[in-house]
């Protein structure tokens, strides 16, 4: 019997005989019908998340047959294997929970399982970053192949897209303006085909971003899930997985400060979401890198937002691809990145940005770098007494007369007293208030879900109010927008000071200052801390006991403290 180190004999299982471990694995192989020469080829594992209860990756079983052609095509055996799916929907309390179980999942299994290089097959909002943290973790070579995004809808001769046309027609039905019949058909018109939501949300941008770290191919992040160029996508990257046999780029060569920063700047161009700061955090800092957000901000000064998509502009994402999709977006943004980043084709930035100009551009949803939507970057990062290690602020997709404003809180102390209060009639409210949720962080028991949209109250939404400060140490979803400060961190339930605010109390936003305060004299703090109860108990077992016990906030990027390089 020869001796391999690659294909099937990697990893073998330890019996103490190597030779019976070699004989035993093929002998099992042989029993799902393959010829022993192909048994004898190189082998691409491919990480695959199709799911009954993730409707956005729905097509993955034609997109993985694709991938499957291109990796035979190119003299590998394809072999398909199955980890946690995160159906951004479908998750209770929040899909953020089960970000980290996934990329665990996703980590043992290329590093158990006999493969030569993975293709990472995901695209609903958190499944994208777990694969990246995961791959990075396990060191083998990897290339990603994302979803793609779903078609827009029509209702009424409107386009319709997931997911910020959802929230736009409910608060129009919450106001009074639209009624039980339209939101009905509304529901049934906003995610039409398979694919991520429509718009620059979290999917949408980490699928771009994965592209600008280097580790998609070149011009895949837009393509729409049911367009035959995403099949032809994933044939190539099958492809391009056999080509990385051996290759000593694994997923943590491409993270780098270079490439991490050329990656902020491409999320502040796409005024993309706000969770894509989390989840660029946590995979950097699997790379042992670190995303600072004061950085952020010196970045957002020289980055202009270029892209008019949905939620801070009007296009979606078929839109973007159509006008030219990220390879025109990097051209515009060129004199502003590190060109010598390395990408997974084995060429570098400059190389690949060189090559793919066909020179087409759609102006009115990519916008030259000398003439963009607006001068500065989308997100920026706020300080301050009431977030010492951070906030962020979705500027481009905020409302710019609260961009500097003081006013009275009004505090809901949990998701439940939110949903509790927020349309009580008797709620003492009024339009320049500012409404702060807590309790609804990573260390909170609902794992900080997308709950910082909060709703304007029902009494104001009736009298037309359409945004007001809100802030939380919670997040918000990539499709939402209003003058929204989240992420607040420490968190409430970490004994952060947002957990020390109270109804009455005023706040001052400065984004000119990059400040977040709450006006209270340092006495007064000081003794609602003292008062402050302990965190409630951490849960006895499972999961969430692991989650509650290591979960670092979001300026760590919300990964376990265990699975960070020591
Ligand atoms: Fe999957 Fe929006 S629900 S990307």
């Amino acid at each position: 019997m020869t001796e391999r180190d690659g294909g099937l004999d990697h990893g073998l299982t330890d019996y103490g005989d190597r030779d019976f471990s070699r004989y035993l694995r093929r002998s099992f192989a042989q029993s799902m019908g393959y010829s022993r020469a192909l048994l004898e080829k190189p082998v691409i594992g491919i990480a695959y998340t199709a799911s009954d209860f993730n409707n956005c990756h729905r097509h993955f079983p034609e997109l993985l047959e694709a991938v499957k052609r291109g990796v035979l095509a190119a003299g590998a055996l394809p072999l398909a294997f199955p980890t946690v799916s995160l159906g951004e929907v479908f998750l209770s309390p929040t899909s953020l929970k089960f970000r980290n179980l996934m990329a665990i999942d996703t980590e043992e299994m290329i590093r158990a399982q006999p493969m030569d290089a993975v293709v990472l097959m995901g695209g609903c909002d958190k499944t994208v970053p777990a694969q990246l943290m995961g791959a990075v973790s396990a060191g083998r070579p990897a290339i990603a192949l994302v979803a793609g995004p779903m078609m827009t809808g029509r209702h009424r001769g409107e386009r319709l897209g997931a997911c910020t046309d959802c929230r736009r027609f409910w608060a129009r039905y919450r106001a009074g303006d639209v009624d039980a019949a339209e939101i009905s058909a509304v529901e049934g018109q906003l995610a039409v085909t398979a694919g991520t939501c429509a718009v620059m949300g979290t999917a949408s941008t980490m699928a771009c971003l994965t592209e600008a770290l280097g580790l998609s191919l070149p011009g895949t992040a837009a393509i729409p899930a049911v367009h035959a160029d995403r099949l032809r996508a994933a044939e190539a990257t099958g492809a391009a997985a056999v080509r990385l046999i051996g290759s000593k780029f694994t997923p943590a060569q491409f993270i780098n400060e270079k490439s991490i920063e050329n990656a902020l700047r491409v999320l502040l161009a796409l005024g993309g979401s706000t969770n894509a700061i989390i989840h660029l955090t946590a995979i950097a800092g699997r790379a042992g890198a670190k995303v600072s957000l004061d950085h952020l901000n010196t970045l957002s000064d020289s980055t202009p937002v270029l892209v008019n998509l949905k939620p801070v502009g009007n296009g979606y994402m078929e839109d973007f691809c159509a006008a030219g999709g990220m390879g025109s977006l990097l051209r515009e943004l060129k004199p502003l990145l590190h060109l010598d980043c390395m990408t997974v084709t084995g060429e570098t930035l400059g190389a690949r940005l060189a090559g793919d100009a066909d020179g087409y551009v759609d102006r009115s949803i990519i916008a030259p770098l000398k003439k963009p939507l607006e001068p500065s970057g989308g997100l920026v990062a706020l300080f301050g007494n009431l977030a010492p290690q951070g906030a962020i602020l979705k500027r481009s997709a905020a409302d710019t007369k609260l961009f500097e404003h003081e006013g009275r809180a009004v505090v809901f102390a949990s998701l439940a007293d939110l949903a509790a209060r927020i349309d009580d009639p008797a709620l003492d409210v009024a339009p320049h208030d500012i409404l702060v949720l807590q309790n609804a962080g990573p260390h909170a028991p609902e794992c900080m879900p997308e709950a910082g949209y909060l709703p304007i109250p029902k009494k104001l939404a009736q009298r037309g109010v359409k945004d007001m400060i809100r802030i939380s140490d919670a997040r918000m979803s990539g499709t939402a927008f209003g003058t929204i400060v989240l992420h607040v961190t420490p968190d409430a339930a970490s004994g952060g000071p947002l957990g020390l605010v109270r109804s009455g109390d005023r706040i001052r936003l400065s984004v000119k200052q990059r400040r977040i305060d709450l006006l209270v004299d340092d006495a007064e703090i000081k003794k609602r801390a003292a008062a402050t109860r302990p965190p409630a108990k951490t849960p006895e077992r499972g999961y969430a006991k692991l989650f509650a016990e290591q979960i670092t906030g979001a300026d760590e990027g919300c990964d376990f403290k265990f699975l960070r390089p020591q």
